[in-house]
């Protein structure tokens, strides 16, 4: 008997145990499938979801379905030093797994407070009976005021939590600001006076960012009529799928017939800088990692010999995933024509090559996305900079000039951008 009996206690625990999880299990399976559709669509250079997913809409609903697990995505990536965009058996495993951790997560946390709300409501006696009385008297059932207390602000926190969260997903990362700067250059010839260059960074076209979004960042930067468009590396996320997409995106800037130079980043080195830098050499844009042009003072014109008067626009390779050849970059200017420096990371700025390298007037960089999530009081907690909150955005006074750091368009680690939203630079020279 008394193992009859304790054989139904352990029956009845498990059976608790597994009571309602049911629910749970269905909308686990639906949002694995759903999860696996949509990150194959996103990761897996599949193209199932190919005309959704151009889209900006569809895009931004497809980064919200993919959110819960994209960041377990990224840490198998990380511990296994894997590409999650070649492999689909990581990719429906990540998703499967990541969902059971996020719903398993939510029972929990549903499960902990429903026995926490049993303690805290726990009314006196008296109350109870009064309460048990109106309903026998065939009255309403009298919610508890305590009750009512502990749960209204849940509820409100929970939707405002839910609000902000699709915000950062679906509207925010799609909500593009024009940022600008006026910089003062010694030297800068009088027929340079309030010249304006323009400059779009990080598209990281690929899982997060669709052609839809850069060709309205394109458009827009067209639209403010600069004397030259400057671009900062990052044109796609991974790999080499896109990079013939990416560069073809940046032809209209080219077709204006004004300068377009830029430099590559660290993520088109992920794949195939040289690539990317053909592509993009291909449309027309003057790649100058390593290597640097001139605009003429006269024309505005691009030119590679330097002009009479005029001002140098170098570039240098990647700080992370290139070299730097500073010589190069510097090759024949001279000493008295400022120069304008192009350089995807901007710590670099704070190494000895900059610090104790030749002249530099005003440097333009990206590669933090502004650490796409920014707090009151205390900034960005992430940045991808050594030095915290200087570079993380903005007009910064780095050791020899002033660093320009774009926001950028696009999104790495997570399609996630909170009090940060993309951003192309016009910055505007004026004599000093
Ligand atoms: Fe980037």
């Amino acid at each position: 008997m008394g193992t009859l009996a304790e054989g139904d206690g352990g029956d009845v625990r498990v059976s608790r145990a597994f009571a309602g999880l049911g629910p749970w299990v269905v909308a686990w399976a639906v949002l694995s499938v759903v999860g696996s559709w949509v990150q194959l669509g996103l990761w897996g250079g599949s193209t199932h979801l190919d005309g959704l997913l151009s889209t900006q809409a569809g895009r931004a609903i497809a980064n919200l379905v993919a959110l819960p697990t994209q960041a377990f995505n990224t840490a198998l990536m990380i511990l296994l030093h894997m590409r999650a965009d070649r492999s689909a058996v990581l990719i429906v495993s990540s998703v499967v797994i990541g969902w059971a951790c996020v719903l398993f997560g939510l029972r929990t946390l549903l499960r902990v407070w429903v026995r926490v709300r049993s303690v805290l409501v726990g009314a006196g006696p008296s109350v109870v009976r009064e309460r048990h009385a109106v309903v026998e008297r065939g009255g309403p059932a009298i919610p508890s005021r305590r009750a009512f207390l502990l749960d209204g602000p849940l509820v409100i926190g929970g939707a405002a939590g839910g609000l902000v969260g699709a915000h950062s997903v679906v509207v925010a990362p799609f909500d593009l600001r024009i940022e600008r700067y006026t910089v003062g250059v010694r030297d800068l010839a009088r027929g340079l006076e309030g010249m304006r260059l323009v400059q779009i960074s990080d598209t990281h076209l690929g899982p997060h960012v669709p052609p839809e979004f850069v060709a309205r960042v394109v458009r827009e930067s067209i639209a403010l009529r600069p004397d030259v468009f400057v671009l900062t590396g990052d044109y796609v996320h991974r790999g080499t799928d896109c990079n013939a997409r990416a560069a073809a995106l940046f032809a209209p800037l080219v077709e204006t017939g004004r300068p377009v130079i830029g430099v590559l980043g660290n993520h088109d080195w992920y794949g195939d800088g040289r690539d990317m830098k053909r592509q993009l050499s291909g449309v027309g844009v003057r790649m100058v990692d390593n290597d640097r042009v001139f605009i003429d003072a006269a024309t505005r014109g691009m030119w590679d010999r330097a002009p009479a008067a005029g001002v140098c626009i170098a570039g240098l390779g990647d700080f992370g995933r290139d070299t730097m050849d500073i010589e190069a970059a510097f090759r024949d200017v001279p000493e008295e024509m400022p120069r304008i420096v192009l350089q995807h990371q901007p710590d670099a700025v704070e190494t000895r090559a900059f610090v104790e390298g030749p002249r530099m007037d005003v440097i333009f960089a990206g590669h933090t996305h502004g650490g796409q999530i920014r707090l009151p009081l205390i900034g960005a907690p992430v940045t991808l900079s050594r030095y915290g909150q200087k570079y993380a955005s903005g007009l910064a006074q780095g050791p020899r000039c002033p660093v320009v750091v774009s926001r950028g368009i696009g999104m790495s680690f997570l399609p996630v951008r909170i009090g940060v939203r993309p951003e192309v630079v016009e910055v505007t020279l004026t004599r000093m």
